[in-house]
């Protein structure tokens, strides 16, 4: 079974977030499923320099009015990608989506459109189209648009960000008329990218069986929830893996000392070197990290809102993360109010996410929502114990630490219920609390690295679903 999985990041060439991760490792995963899957990306200046040999694939030579061809190429490491090369969509200083300000790019809606017209036009060696978020939800409209009979898969990694356009963008797309209709991109009288995915998909598919059921609903929809509910027979939730080889405490590179569940001393000289890293000082109090984009989403608002109680609480807290710059300055704020005891790290640091992960004791996730979330599982399989909000996957992933779950040696971690002051400042007493009783501790780290978060059950899961539809 042949597959072109469609994203706009895929490590180990651009990242921005969790989609990076998923769509790297998911061609590998789907080969021990016997899915061959080809991942096409734009050809963003990261990507265009990893490329190596590059043959171009005949055929395309301009999308929606600009110069553009595809590549077939290699990276160092043997895998082989499809590269959509548009220099004047895709070869800019600044981030995949926007400038060094972090303004989005004006011309956004025409880039990924053109990255979904490039997957239509590739379609035909392929049996499946397999497109990521609104930047590839494009690739399904123009498959059924252009009267393709290949089948598709949207996954929504994210139903915060939608990809709407304002409608005079819609006859520049190459469309036909139809697709300006509620079967089509159009919504509330704009450009929905992800809404016409969405429409015009084989099937729906979202990181964990949870935000399946929650984005039904208006609370978690992002006003969505209507498509999502007229379309809910064809909805999955398939949770995300983690890349056993990347992210391993027993051979992890990035790591002062690696360990596993049978040897837990050595995670000690990772908390040194994170300690270090963050000018902390030495305690008994447990070490909390948080790795994650700085937004509303992840909750870092109320995190702000608890430090103190954690501080007093003998805790101390390493913060490595970027976004929001009104959340910089507050943590900027917060941390001179405790010197040695609240460290922080703005900006992207894959192998300092890698030690903290190592030497951290919990990891912090106090997201309001959250489709699957990967942090949580990176702590899971190196014994920092994940501390997180019911909802979405982390509700799929961690097991309360709750008086059954502790008796039956099934606790995981904590949970909170609401991302509020409240709960998650009774949450972080419940895990200082539970990180001084270190035989309890331990078994709560050592039932989190026996839990098997890998690709293979979900590979499966995924790799069943294109079979159903190639074949319906
Ligand atoms: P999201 O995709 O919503 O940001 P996930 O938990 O799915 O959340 O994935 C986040 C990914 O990005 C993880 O691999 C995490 O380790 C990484 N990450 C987030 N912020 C940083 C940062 N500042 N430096 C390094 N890695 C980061
Ligand atoms: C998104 C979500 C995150 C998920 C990731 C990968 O960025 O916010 O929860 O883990 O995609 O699917």
């Amino acid at each position: 079974l042949k597959v072109l999985s469609v994203a706009s990041e895929a490590v180990p060439l651009i990242k921005t977030g969790g989609l990076a991760d998923v769509v790297g490792a998911l061609p590998a995963a789907l080969a021990r499923q016997g899915v061959e899957m080809t991942t096409l990306l734009p050809g963003f200046p990261a990507v265009m320099d990893a490329v190596r040999k590059p043959r171009r694939v005949p055929g395309i030579d301009n999308l929606l009015g600009e110069p553009a061809r595809v590549l077939s190429a290699k990276l160092d490491d043997g895998r082989r990608l499809l590269v959509l090369d548009a220099p004047n969509y895709f070869a800019r200083a600044g981030g995949p989506y926007g400038d060094t300000n972090g303004s989005d790019w004006h011309d956004n809606w025409r880039r990924f459109a053109a990255l979904g017209l490039a997957a239509h036009e590739l379609s035909a060696k392929f049996n499946l189209v397999h497109a990521h978020d609104w930047q590839a939800a494009m690739a399904p409209v123009y498959l059924r648009y252009r009267g393709s009979k290949v089948p598709s898969v949207l996954t929504i990694h994210n139903m915060a960000f939608q990809g709407y356009f304002g409608g005079e963008v819609f006859p520049r797309l190459a469309l036909p008329d139809a697709a300006w209709s509620m079967d089509g991109v159009e919504f509330h009288g704009g450009v929905g990218m992800l809404k016409g995915g969405m429409v015009c998909a084989s099937a729906i598919t979202t990181v964990s069986p949870t935000y399946a059921r929650e984005i039904h609903t208006a609370r978690f929809g992002m006003g969505l929830d209507g498509v999502v509910r007229a379309r809910s027979h064809l909805v999955y939730g398939i949770l995300n893996g983690i890349d056993r080889a990347e992210w391993n405490p027993a051979s992890d590179p990035h790591l002062a000392a690696t360990f596993d569940a049978k040897r837990l001393a050595p995670r000690k000289a990772n908390t040194r070197a994170v300690e270090a890293a963050f000018g902390l000082e030495e305690s008994e109090g447990p070490l909390f990290v948080v790795i994650s984009r700085l937004t509303w989403q992840k909750g870092i608002d109320v995190l702000l809102e608890v430090i103190d109680h954690l501080v007093g609480l003998g805790g101390r807290l390493a913060l490595l993360g970027a976004g929001d710059l009104a959340l910089e300055a507050a943590l900027v704020e917060a941390a001179q109010r405790h010197p040695g005891r609240v460290g922080l790290r703005f900006g992207y640091d894959e192998p300092l996410a890698h030690l903290m992960q190592g030497g951290g004791d919990a990891i912090l996730i106090p997201s309001r929502f959250e489709p699957c979330g990967l942090t949580q599982l990176y702590g899971l399989a190196y014994g920092c114990v994940p501390l997180v909000t019911r909802t979405g996957g982390l509700a799929d992933t961690v097991i309360d630490a709750n008086p059954a779950a502790l008796a039956a040696r099934t606790a995981t971690g904590v949970v909170l219920n609401e991302a509020n002051y409240d709960e998650l400042s009774l949450a972080i007493t419940r895990a200082i609390r539970l990180f001084a009783d270190k035989s309890a501790w331990g078994r709560i780290q050592k039932t989190g690295m026996a839990a098997d978060f890998g690709w293979d059950e979900s590979a499966a899961q995924y790799a069943a679903l294109y079979r159903h539809l190639v074949s319906a």
